[in-house]
């Protein structure tokens, strides 16, 4: 069993992940109104991935008995100024979404539920990996500002991602 509290954050973790599904869902959309398909795959794979961080929760939850409560999830962004922009904004909400993982694991230390601190442990290393990619990608995009064929290299990398299985 976890704490009421537990129970609260986690599910509204779970509904942060299913926003961030739905945002980057949004800039997938985004990408393919420009026909740029490897930056489309990239935020869809991305979505997907969020949508596996969602279930993972779910599970949870379900094993520890808790009450899973769906809540309304808030409208991302329809427009985007740039491609740039679309990869900053995706920093900053992956850099909101780490300090909800911490602040999950501190009430976890502080209560001393050690099962559901050890649950968040994939997550915070997800977490990492994720700042790190986006930091990458946004470092490329710099480097070939207005240069349309390295723009096009990029968007076949981009093509290449797939999903994988939820480790
Ligand atoms: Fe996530
Ligand atoms: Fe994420």
């Amino acid at each position: 069993m976890i704490s009421k509290k537990m129970e609260q954050m986690l599910n509204e973790q779970y509904n942060k992940e299913v926003y961030s599904a739905h945002l980057y869902l949004s800039m997938c959309s985004y990408f393919l109104d420009r026909d740029l398909d490897g930056f489309a795959n990239y935020f869809k794979v991305q979505a997907q991935e969020e949508l596996q961080h969602a279930e993972k929760q779910f599970d949870y939850l379900h094993e520890v008995d808790a009450k899973i409560t769906m809540m309304a999830i808030d409208a991302p962004p329809s427009e985007f100024a740039s491609i740039e922009d679309c990869f900053e904004q995706t920093l900053a909400h992956e850099k909101l979404v780490t300090k909800s993982i911490y602040t999950l694991v501190k009430q976890a230390l502080d209560e001393g539920d050690f099962a559901t601190h050890t649950f968040l442990q994939w997550f915070v290393t997800e977490q990492v990996e994720e700042e790190a990619t986006v930091k990458n990608l946004l470092m490329k995009l710099k480097m070939i500002g207005d240069n349309s064929s390295a723009l096009y290299l990029l968007n076949d990398e981009l093509l290449k991602r797939q999903l994988g299985p939820a480790a």
